[in-house]
């Protein structure tokens, strides 16, 4: 299954995202670790053709751009993810990716500028580093750390985005269905 086209309008987290078809959740720069509890509200649904289900972390400066252009630009791609915008990648807190994975997505994608580019100067490298404390966590819990995947792409690079959430789709075809919390469904 692929995507084509723009892609949907951004939903903002004070909308009933439980209600709404979402593909695109915003997570605003003044937040605090609460607004990941509304992620429960984000369902996804049961299909009868397994499909990994991805949650993309994307940084508003770049990454989100670069998802932004992929539809313009009419890039095919799968339509596995889901897109949560942040201020940063170094904003994404390695709760936010338990919390995901435990809601039932098979894997997680943080997205952000290239090293030396953020706008923050260092969220990247401090996103990079939390990337790979979580995957070692995720080892000891017994998860494949592949499930966490992270990405450097910029507004420019549509067709790289593309290609990324391709290749982790494809990933986590191979790895299978996060299975881990299921029993708490
Ligand atoms: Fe894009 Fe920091 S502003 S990763």
């Amino acid at each position: 299954m692929t995507r084509r086209g723009t892609v949907s309008p951004i939903i903002r987290m004070s909308t009933n995202i439980a209600t709404t078809p979402a593909y695109m959740v915003e997570l605003g720069s003044s937040i605090g670790s609460i607004y990941i509890l509304d992620l429960a509200e984000v369902r996804v649904k049961q299909e009868s053709e397994w499909e990994p289900k991805l949650l993309g972390f994307l940084c508003k400066w770049c990454s989100y751009a670069g998802a932004d252009l992929a539809g313009t630009s009419r890039k095919k791609y799968p339509a596995n993810i889901r897109i949560i915008k942040v201020p940063c990648s170094g904003r994404v807190d390695p709760l936010f990716i338990l919390k995901a994975l435990r809601l039932g997505f098979d894997g997680v994608l943080v997205s952000g500028c290239h090293p030396g580019e953020c706008h923050y100067q260092t969220g990247n490298y401090r996103a990079r580093r939390r990337i790979a404390i979580t995957k070692k966590f995720l080892e000891y819990m017994g998860i494949d750390p592949q499930r966490i995947q992270a990405s450097w792409v910029s507004a420019s690079e549509g067709g790289k985005f593309a290609e990324v959430v391709a290749e982790v789709t494809k990933e986590l075809k191979e790895i299978g269905a996060n299975q881990l919390f299921a029993d708490e469904k």
